[in-house]
């Protein structure tokens, strides 16, 4: 497998990650129940997650996407957020559930956060697939976590590495001679 050689080690297996999804979605699915839950799957890294946890959430709702960009293209996230695409319909009348990979700096959903609020959902919460709480400089927590991770560079079910490994159906580290 091409792929596959790539990776240290396997930090989650494609059965974890189902657990993990399985649980989440019927948490949200309790929490929901008699609201109007709009998803916002935030591109490209929680494609997986999303397409994964919208079929485990057993109520009516609808899907939006946003692309943002934080300026730089380093490990570490700068402080400038762009919207590079927005949603597409006006927020107001919805329960608003951001659908991120992975919870870092906590830099990105601060300032998404921020600037969702300003469109008065009728509330906004965020889900993140990981967490890497010591990563955090940001104040900014997620409503709902898959799993907290140590601060080490993951790739796959969505997250990427110089845009690479996402299709990776189970999350691991790549090895180290591959960040030179
Ligand atoms: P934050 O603004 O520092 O919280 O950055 C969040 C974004 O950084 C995520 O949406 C990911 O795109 C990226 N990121 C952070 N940690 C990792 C990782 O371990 N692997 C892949 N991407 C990561
Ligand atoms: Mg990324």
């Amino acid at each position: 497998m091409p792929m596959k050689k790539d990776i240290e080690k396997v930090l989650f297996s494609e059965e974890q990650i189902a657990q993990i999804v399985d649980r989440l979605g019927a948490t949200i699915t309790k929490d929901y129940e008699n609201k109007n839950l709009l998803l916002v799957g935030i591109l490209k890294g929680s494609v997986i997650f999303m397409a994964d946890l919208m079929r485990k959430i057993n109520l009516p709702c609808k899907i939006e996407f946003m692309a943002l960009s934080s300026y730089g293209a380093s490990t570490r996230s700068s402080g400038v957020v762009r919207i590079i695409k927005d949603l597409s319909i006006d927020i107001e009348d919805y329960d608003v559930l951001i659908i991120e990979d992975i919870l870092d700096s906590g830099n990105t959903l601060s300032k998404l956060k921020a600037m969702l609020e300003l469109r008065n959902p009728k509330s906004l919460k965020i889900c993140a697939f990981f967490d890497k709480p010591e990563r955090r400089t940001a104040d900014i927590k997620a409503d709902y976590i898959g799993a907290e991770i140590p601060d080490e560079f993951i790739v796959g079910y969505g997250l990427d590495f110089t845009e690479k490994y996402r299709n990776l159906p189970y999350v691991g580290v790549i090895k180290p001679e591959l960040y030179n």
